[in-house]
């Protein structure tokens, strides 16, 4: 299998790690060897209530067992679809009631710039340094790091940066701005949370000027961090939320939610102002909603901050720097890059799963499923101290 992956295959490194996958269960995914492998990544935040959850793979069954596509998204009323935007409204604030359900994280993005450009009528945006909200072209534009746009030029014009928690780049959202995306916890960067009040202060700031506020919650979406959305952590409301990843379970997904008044100006002047095939497919949908509601009706949530006390206790070594993040949205900080990718690959041979962020070479990512045991949290953490005094010893 691995020959023919690097042969026919697509692919996104020079390096990619390549496990031979057979199945993946809970917390665990296992390769052809019949190897197993515990799973603190989850599909980079993805597979948010663990692999093969009996709740998403019932529900894919039983919807798959009915209709699959049918219609391009927005002209039929298809159940999932329905009650799943429905259950998004229930558990947001009231002002973002309607949702569009997308393919990607990206897309839901692009969907969220064009509004904020439709419902104010002007173009700028506004994005964070070192932020992260994907590769297609619109949420590429918002990336500022030259090394990895600079050949995709010319990209999204009208796109202008500022300091993720810097109050005093607050004052650059102006009267010409539409839309200021960012992250409500900074992911490639380093798992940066919002200083108290910042985000409060940008919605202010948006407020003052007419701009609408964008929080790509593609990440903390979910219950990751303790509550299902991660900006309720911050007090502030978001006049459009992004969503994707782990609100699948497993599944392709992304969504943007805001209300009723601004939404409806995509289907408007010009109508069908942003259109999609297979956003909220039948199947996806039963899934999201299957996820969504074992969230919802469990535990998760509260027992995410219990988990993250967990691995705060575990993980204390001299080459851990910092554990930053919040919930299950952890990473561990080493001295150096070097020293992070031999732990990530180390760690991998003695059977644990964990991985890179985009910017932030020094950090060891740590996102498991919200399911994930205590057991399986302290044997993961002891593979990872291990790790860490094998290379201890080869640097002395
Ligand atoms: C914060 C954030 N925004 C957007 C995206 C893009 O989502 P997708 O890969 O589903 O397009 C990601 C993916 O890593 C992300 O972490």
């Amino acid at each position: 299998m691995k020959a023919d992956f690097f042969k026919y295959q697509a692919q996104t490194s020079p390096h990619p790690l390549a496990v031979e996958v057979s199945h993946a269960k809970g917390s665990y995914i296992y390769d052809i060897s019949g190897k197993g492998y515990l799973d603190f990544v989850a599909g980079v935040s993805a597979v948010s209530i663990g692999h093969c959850h009996p709740a998403v793979v019932d529900a894919i069954k039983t919807q798959s067992e009915k209709y699959l596509h049918v219609m391009v998204y927005g002209e039929y009323a298809q159940d999932p679809a329905v009650q799943l935007t429905r259950l998004l409204a229930e558990n947001l604030p009231e002002s973002l009631e309607q949702t569009y359900l997308v393919n990607s994280g990206t897309e839901a993005i692009d969907g969220a710039m064009k509004l904020s450009r439709r419902v104010t009528g002007r173009s700028e945006i506004i994005s964070a340094n070192q932020a992260y909200h994907g590769n297609t072209f619109g949420a590429l534009s918002l990336m500022n790091y030259e090394e990895r746009v600079a050949p995709f030029r010319p990209v999204v014009g009208g796109i202008s940066h500022i300091d993720f928690n810097s109050f005093e780049d607050l004052n650059k959202i102006t009267k010409n701005t539409a839309g200021v995306v960012l992250e409500t916890i900074q992911g490639g960067a380093g798992f940066i949370q919002p200083e108290h009040g910042w985000l409060a202060a940008a919605k202010k700031r948006c407020e003052e000027v007419g701009a609408l506020l964008i929080l790509d919650e593609i990440q903390p979406g979910f219950g990751r961090t303790g509550t299902f959305f991660g900006f309720e952590n911050y007090h502030v409301v978001p006049d459009i939320v992004v969503m994707g990843k782990g609100m699948g379970g497993g599944m392709p997904i992304g969504a943007f939610t805001a209300s009723k008044a601004h939404m409806q100006l995509l289907s408007d002047n010009p109508k069908m102002g942003h259109i999609t095939t297979f956003g909220g497919h039948p199947v996806i949908a039963a899934a999201a909603l299957a996820t969504a509601k074992t969230i919802l009706e469990s535990d998760l949530m509260a027992q995410t901050l219990e988990k993250e006390k967990l691995f705060r206790s575990l993980l204390k070594h001299d080459l851990i720097t910092e554990v930053r993040g919040k919930g299950l949205m952890l990473v561990a900080i080493t001295p150096s890059a070097e020293i992070t990718t031999e732990a990530i690959l180390m760690a991998q041979e003695e059977g644990l799963i964990l991985f890179w962020l985009l910017f932030e070479t020094r950090a060891i990512r740590i996102t498991p499923p919200l399911t994930v045991s205590n057991e399986e949290i302290k044997k993961g953490c002891k593979i990872l101290l291990k790790v860490l005094d094998k290379i201890t010893t080869k640097m002395a």
